[in-house]
């Protein structure tokens, strides 16, 4: 598939240079915001002109006129004061749709392939995972589909928080209540609050948990082996959440904090030597003059406390050093929350001052805001709790079931259960990854679930009756694709021919951005425009049959087009509905 807005740009580029301007100019073409503006529009003329001190007409008259779109455009028309709208040549399209619709991967070549590493998910041990976790967890993921499809070598890493000195706490109490309970079923969040409740209250208790924190820390064997338990028993239940998701991590992508422990001391050895850290009253220090504290005094980075305990910012120090030693990234992606972000700032300059490493390895926070509930305020439950992810995933699932049900009682159970999880669970993540991550988002169950507008139901339904279309055509999938041609007549067929083929650009961004909802988008207005299609043109009533084949083939590829993008979504599809 062309990547028309790289194709067009590079052509404007070329006419601009043709015309005498620099060829460092800027030529980024754009979608057209407006029918009445073509498909692509060009609104880098006026800067460059006036740049030039040149009438910016005179100018776009010059690059029109220079532009070599024979076949490819069919109209050029030069908008206000100088914006070039282009029109896309139907045959020009017809033939990419034809590339597009032979070949897998509906034509989309792979990249350059890099090595990714993709921080993500990262919930913390002895906790069951809550909202909290859902954001990075999804659009972790969709990033990481993306990057996969592409071509790249994708390392996911679940930094889990499996380290710190809540553990000595935590291995006591299991040595207390191992020998009652069956510790594979422990409700970890009453564990972890039993064990805190026992510290609180019992000195001998605490006494006994702050002696393990140090066994545990020099890497005494049975402690070890208690620690690793309590780890275990986490990554089942999480791995429980991740499948019902259709999240793709798997036990293997976990790669904790506590997996950099043995890098530490030297490293804040290193940063020591380097004169970047200092010892300021016991404590190791990195003073930054990047960072001021409200004094208006460079910000204190503390590495290593007094007593020896390092800290959650030199972990991350370790952590980015060895992806791009170990593990040869090219790119280290971060999904995490918004709040974090002066703390990766801070542990990141570091990283780059002591040259762990280059700047010519990208190093980017994707960060997001909160998920609010109906009232503004962060989503919570009705007594002022953290909402547990397997309650609001299982209160997703019977909201569908019980929507499914009213349009369609008699539909037989086995179909309903999967039925109810495939739009449940689609329905809260499409209503998280639509939303632009940067910004906190209203959670609203009414809203997700409905059939209306750009949601995970629409979306589903959209697709299903696309499918019902073209099976009621008496030709199968193979049969469509290689019979015929496209014909695109209609501006309706045009419109939607465009849109397919701006898959491949929309991707790009997502990889290159991090942003789901920039692919929510372009599906919704896709289906939109395929609606607007089949209202005008009658498919399978069509008044020939070129121009029923090519109405098919354009149902084809749209359903393709709608399948692939919800599968990087991480949205399941279903045939019937
Ligand atoms: N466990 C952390 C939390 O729940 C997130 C870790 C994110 N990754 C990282 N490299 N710091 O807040």
């Amino acid at each position: 598939m062309v990547n028309i807005q790289l194709f067009l740009s590079e052509k404007i580029k070329q006419a601009l240079v043709d015309a005498g301007v620099h060829s460092e100019c800027k030529a980024k073409v754009q979608q057209s915001t407006k029918k009445k503006f073509g498909n692509y529009q060009f609104n880098g003329v006026m800067e460059i002109a006036k740049r030039l001190g040149l009438p910016s007409i005179k100018l776009a008259l010059k690059v029109v006129d220079l532009l070599a779109l024979d076949g490819i455009a069919c109209k050029i028309e030069i908008a206000g004061p100088g914006f070039i709208n282009i029109f896309l040549e139907p045959h020009w399209l017809e033939d990419n749709l034809i590339a597009a619709i032979s070949s897998p991967r509906l034509g989309i070549s792979r990249s350059e392939p890099q090595t990714i590493v993709v921080d993500y998910s990262a919930p913390n041990v002895a906790k069951e995972m809550h909202v909290g976790h859902m954001r990075s967890t999804i659009i972790g993921d969709v990033s990481v589909r993306t990057l996969t499809f592409l071509g790249h070598n994708v390392i996911r890493a679940n930094h889990i928080g499996d380290w710190g000195t809540q553990f000595g706490m935590l291995i006591a109490y299991l040595e207390n209540i191992k020998d009652n309970c069956d510790i594979k079923l422990l409700n970890l969040e009453n564990f972890y609050r039993a064990a805190k409740l026992q510290y609180d209250k019992d000195p001998i208790f605490a006494k006994r948990a702050r002696e393990y924190v140090v066994k545990l820390q020099v890497g005494d064997e049975y402690y070890l082996q208690m620690w690793r338990k309590i780890v275990d028993i986490t990554i089942i239940q999480n791995q429980k959440i991740y499948d019902l998701l259709n999240v793709t991590l798997t036990s293997a992508d976990i790669m904790g904090e506590s997996m950099y422990n043995k890098m530490l001391p030297n490293i804040v050895e290193d940063l020591q030597k380097k004169g970047l850290a200092v010892e300021s009253e016991g404590s190791i220090i990195v003073f930054l003059n990047e960072f001021k504290n409200k004094k208006g005094n460079p910000m204190g980075v503390i590495l290593k406390k007094k007593d020896g305990a390092y800290l959650y910012t030199t972990n991350d120090i370790a952590c980015a050093k060895y992806r791009y030693e170990k593990l040869k990234a090219d790119r280290i992606i971060y999904y995490i929350d918004s709040r974090q972000h002066q703390h990766l700032m801070q542990a990141w300059t570091i990283v780059r001052k002591a040259g762990y490493v280059p700047e010519s390895i990208p190093i980017e926070h994707h960060m997001f805001g909160m998920m609010l509930g109906k009232d503004g305020k962060p989503f919570k439950t009705r007594d002022g709790g953290t909402v547990k992810l397997t309650k609001l995933l299982s209160e997703a699932i019977l909201r569908a079931r019980s929507i499914i049900l009213a349009k369609n009682p008699d539909i037989n159970t086995e179909y309903l259960d999967r039925l109810s999880r495939v739009l449940g669970i689609g329905a809260v993540k499409y209503a998280d990854l639509s939303k632009n991550r940067i910004t906190d988002y209203v959670f609203d169950w009414d809203k997700m679930l409905t059939f209306e507008g750009n949601t995970a139901p629409y979306m589903q339904y959209a697709y299903t009756r696309i499918v019902s279309i073209f099976k009621r055509s008496g030709q199968d999938e193979q049969q469509i694709q290689l019979n015929g041609n496209f014909k695109l007549k209609s501006e309706q067929e045009i419109q939607l021919a465009v849109r397919i083929l701006q898959l491949k650009e929309t991707i790009l961004i997502v990889a290159k951005e991090g942003t789901p909802h920039v692919l929510c988008a372009y599906l919704y207005n896709l289906s939109v425009l395929f609606s607007a299609f089949y209202e005008t043109c009658p498919i399978l009533n069509a008044e020939n049959e070129t121009l029923r084949q090519s109405r098919l083939k354009l149902a084809l590829i749209t359903a393709r087009t709608i399948k692939q993008g919800l599968e990087l979504l991480g949205i399941e599809t279903v045939e019937i509905m």
